[in-house]
This record gives C-alpha cells, sequence and structure tokens, in this order.
C-alpha cells in the first residue's frame, strides 16, 4: 500500500459508512473519488436518481466502465444494491449488466435491487415528452430517461413497483390505472401530432416487462434490511451519491432540478437506515463547475445553449486531442494575456476538459470556481471532507476569476444562504482573480510535488471553505489524485 493509499486507510478505517455526494450540477467526477474509497468498504449502495446518472470508473485492469444504475462499486467487485430510492429501468440495467460482464468477464459479484423501488414503463417516458412540450420554452431539457415522472408518479400513489413483476395481477393493475390517468395526455399529444409512435396497452407493457423479469428474480428483495444486516454484522458500506445539490429536488435549483433527493440525507430517505448510521460526507466539487440542460447557475461563463451547442458544432476538437492542440495553444495564450472573452475561456475549458455528457453527450456550460455555492452545499451537506476534482484544468493558466460573494439588491449574502431559485440568476457574482501556476500539474499524485502556487490555492480555498480538501484530482487516470494528510 503507498503512502496515500495507507493515508486513506487511516482517516476512513474509523467510518463504518460513507456518503459520496455532488456539490454542483452533477459531473463533478464522482465516480473517480468513488474508485479511490472503495477500497475500504464492503458494500457499494446507491440510494438515488436512476438512469440520467453517469460515472466513469475504471477497472483494476484498466478498462473503461461507464455505469449508470448499477453502483460503481461493481468494478471493485464489491457487494451492490439498487436502494429503494433509486429509480429502476428493467430494460436499460439488462443492458448495463450484459456490458458489465463482457467489460469485467466472468461472474459478478451479487447485486440486489429493492423490493419497492419505482420501476419505469414506456408510459414514464412518453408522459416525459409530453411534459416538456407543454412547459414550452420553459422546458427542463431533462436526460429523457422517465426520472421526474418516476418520481412524481410515486408520490401520486400510482407507480408500479418492482416487486410487482412478480405479481402479475398487481402489476397489471398498477399499470392499467397508470394508464387510465395518463392516457388523455397520451391522445391530445398524439391529436396534436407531437408524439407520433403506437402507445403500448397495459398488457402489452405487462408481457414485455415480465418476460424480461426473470433475469433478475433473484436480485429483488427488502434492501433496508439487507444493508441493516450488513452494518450489524460489520460490513462496511459507501452510498454512491447520484446527480448533485444543484440538482436535489429539494435543495438544488428547482424546478430545474432531478427529481430524486441526491444530497446526503437522501442517503437515509433512499436506503431505509437511520440518520445516525451515516459517519461520514465526502462532498466532491469541481474546479470549474458545469450545467447540462436549463436553470440557474450564477458563475457560468458563456450563455448555456452556446456553451452547449459548441460541442456538437466543433466535434472535431473533442474527437482529436491533436486537432484540439492548436486551438487551446491559442486560446491559452489569450487567457494569459488578459484579451480572452469569457466565451472564449469557457470554449477552451470545454475543449481541455472534454466536456460532454456521459448519458446525453451534450456539450457541458462551464463556470468560474464558486465559493458561495459551495459554501452553500457544504451547509446543506455537512461533510467532513472536500474531494476538489480536476484542478489540473487550472495548469499553465496564470490567474482565474474566482466568484468569492453574491450580491443580491445591493447586500452581500451571508455564508451558506442562498436567494430562492427564481432570484438566483439576478445575483451579481463578486470575483477576484487568484493566481494560479503556470506548470502543468497533470498526474501529481503528492501535495508536496505541487508548485508553491498551486498549494496556496488549495490552501486559500479550504480555509474560505472551513472543510478539509482531503483528495486532489489532476488527471483523468487512476493514479492522478493526491491524498492529503488532513485532520481526522
Ligand atoms: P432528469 O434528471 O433527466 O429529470 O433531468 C433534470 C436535469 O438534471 C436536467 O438539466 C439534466 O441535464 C440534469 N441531470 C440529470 N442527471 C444528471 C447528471 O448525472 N449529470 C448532469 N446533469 C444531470
Amino acid at each position: 500500500m503507498n503512502d496515500n493509499q495507507e493515508r486513506l486507510r487511516e482517516l476512513l478505517q474509523q467510518h463504518q459508512t460513507l456518503v459520496v455526494v455532488g456539490a454542483n450540477w452533477g459531473d463533478e467526477g464522482k465516480g473517480k473519488v468513488i474508485d479511490k474509497v472503495l477500497g475500504f468498504y464492503d458494500v457499494a449502495a446507491r440510494f438515488s436518481g436512476g438512469a440520467n446518472a453517469g460515472h466513469t470508473i475504471f477497472t483494476r485492469s484498466g478498462k473503461k466502465l461507464i455505469s449508470h444504475l448499477i453502483p460503481c462499486g461493481l468494478a471493485q467487485n464489491k457487494i451492490c444494491v439498487l436502494a429503494r430510492g433509486e429509480f429502476f429501468n428493467l430494460e436499460l440495467f439488462l443492458k448495463e449488466l450484459e456490458e458489465s460482464k463482457n467489460i469485467l468477464g466472468g461472474v459478478l459479484s451479487p447485486i440486489y435491487i429493492d423490493q419497492q423501488a419505482a420501476l419505469w414503463t414506456p408510459y414514464h417516458r412518453l408522459f416525459e415528452s409530453y411534459i416538456e412540450i407543454m412547459r414550452g420554452s420553459a422546458k427542463i431539457g431533462t436526460t429523457n430517461k422517465g426520472i421526474g415522472p418516476l418520481e412524481g408518479i410515486y408520490k401520486l400513489r400510482l407507480a408500479p413497483v418492482v416487486g410487482q413483476l412478480f405479481e402479475k395481477d398487481l402489476l397489471l393493475v398498477s399499470l392499467q390505472s397508470l394508464y387510465n390517468v395518463l392516457k388523455p395526455c397520451f391522445d391530445y399529444t398524439a391529436f396534436s401530432g407531437q408524439i407520433t409512435e403506437i402507445i403500448p396497452t397495459p398488457q402489452e407493457v405487462l408481457e414485455s416487462l415480465v418476460n424480461q423479469a426473470v433475469n433478475i428474480k433473484d436480485f429483488v428483495t427488502d434492501t433496508s434490511f439487507l444493508l441493516y444486516e450488513q452494518l450489524k454484522n460489520g460490513k462496511r458500506i459507501l452510498f454512491e451519491g447520484a446527480q448533485a445539490t444543484g440538482l436535489d429536488a429539494w435543495w438544488g435549483t428547482y424546478p430545474y432540478v432531478s427529481s430524486g433527493n441526491s444530497v446526503a440525507a437522501g442517503a437515509a430517505l433512499g436506503t431505509g437506515l437511520a440518520m445516525e448510521n451515516f459517519q461520514a460526507t465526502i462532498l466532491v466539487a469541481k474546479i470549474l463547475p458545469t450545467r447540462v440542460g436549463a436553470g440557474p447557475f450564477p458563475s457560468e461563463m458563456w450563455e448555456r445553449q452556446k456553451a452547449m451547442d459548441f460541442a456538437r458544432s466543433h466535434a472535431e476538437l473533442f474527437a482529436d486531442k491533436t486537432a484540439a492542440a492548436d486551438f487551446l495553444a491559442e486560446k491559452l495564450h489569450r487567457i494569459n494575456s488578459g484579451s480572452a472573452s469569457n466565451a472564449e475561456m469557457s470554449q477552451y475549458f470545454q475543449v481541455l476538459g472534454d466536456e460532454r455528457g456521459a448519458t446525453t453527450g451534450r456539450g457541458r456550460s462551464i463556470g468560474f470556481l464558486d465559493i458561495p455555492w459551495l459554501l452553500y452545499a457544504i451547509r446543506i451537506n455537512n461533510p467532513k471532507f472536500i474531494a476538489l476534482t480536476r484542478f489540473d484544468m487550472l495548469s499553465k493558466i496564470k490567474s482565474i476569476p474566482v466568484v468569492v460573494s453574491y450580491k443580491l439588491d445591493g447586500e452581500i449574502l451571508p455564508d451558506g444562504k442562498l436567494p430562492p431559485s427564481w432570484a438566483l440568476s439576478k445575483v451579481e457574482t463578486i470575483k477576484d482573480d487568484w493566481l494560479c501556476f503556470e506548470h502543468d500539474i497533470s498526474g501529481i499524485s503528492d501535495f508536496n510535488n505541487l508548485p508553491q502556487s498551486a498549494q496556496d490555492f488549495i490552501i486559500r480555498l479550504e480555509k474560505r471553505l472551513g472543510v478539509p480538501i482531503l483528495l486532489i484530482g489532476t488527471g483523468p487516470g487512476r493514479e492522478a489524485i493526491i491524498v492529503r494528510t488532513v485532520d481526522k
């Protein structure tokens, strides 16, 4: 075990449970952080979100695995749990299972799915299309995985649930109720020609689901009890967050959010374990936060749609790093000479960081480091540690604006306080220029090997956040991560 791993082991051994959640609007690199700490845990559990997530992880032999529904823990042979708070899509699960088998080879570790998790049907997808059509220009720009309907229909007490896959009569009753309630919406969109596909009958949906369900019969159980027993038997559990604080249905930028409980408290609700079982949280923050879809993003560099379209209209810059080299060199020169516009900065960091969604392929809009937002995320999640990802993005940059406070109606907002979501796009972001580092820090895994100005950046940020920055990502590779010595 190298120094980094030994340091982590010492810190984490006292936490039988650990929650990992995102600070921004997703895509913080939670997969990499989870991968780093997984070795110290026996069980990996997902408690929120669904197939809208996309975590990139690497297997021990260096193969790339993108997990959507199954916890990242699968790549390290951990017992995997899809708890009640995770929305379940049977078809996508089976596809992911097959892909995982191909990549990981042989027998997979045990996987458990909660018997009462909301079960996806084609009606959820159609209803999501209907809602987005009806919202018109106020649409959210969802991942189109039926997530909002899965949560909403569950709360309306109309949801088919996973265990009903083995109770055909019950499932048919659920499907029929759901169909009856949604049919007028489907008829409306069919009538107006906005949705043209043929809507399957409840009986057809039932047959399709039940036929596929034979493949998961042994996976379905009461995962709350299972996790409770695992804890009682001394097993160590890692709770893998999906989406992030800004996308939490309650504490994110409502209504431009996902529909699950993606903050740390969601781990208790989503697993059915009592609150005192959760011992520590790691909040994963991206050095330059990103956002896809619609909704407020106070530190955003450029216009959302332009940033999102940029990845598509300049696909060559993303597909081939050598094609990108000239572009990056020119933009870097302009950034360091102080002549780059915010749009150019956004383009530079989008290309440099390959900022495209793992689930949707859409370009991600990029923002400056946003301390007031992070202080809010810290208040909501109360993390023991912070993992700061993609710090290497600031390599070779002389200095960068950092948002240090929000001002609204002439008043600086107190730390940890946000206005309501609808006013968030009106806050004035007060920025300071922070010195960066003209060296390339990619791949550095020892804090002492960072240039002094990079160390100073981290220490300055840590003081302002008031939470130890334990992990620092310095590149995409598994070893490109620093583990700092911090107080326990
Ligand atoms: P939904 O989760 O598909 O309902 O989408 C709601 C919003 O959350 C949209 O803006 C999505 O782009 C965003 N979103 C959902 N999951 C992720 C994610 O894993 N990363 C980034 N954005 C996400």
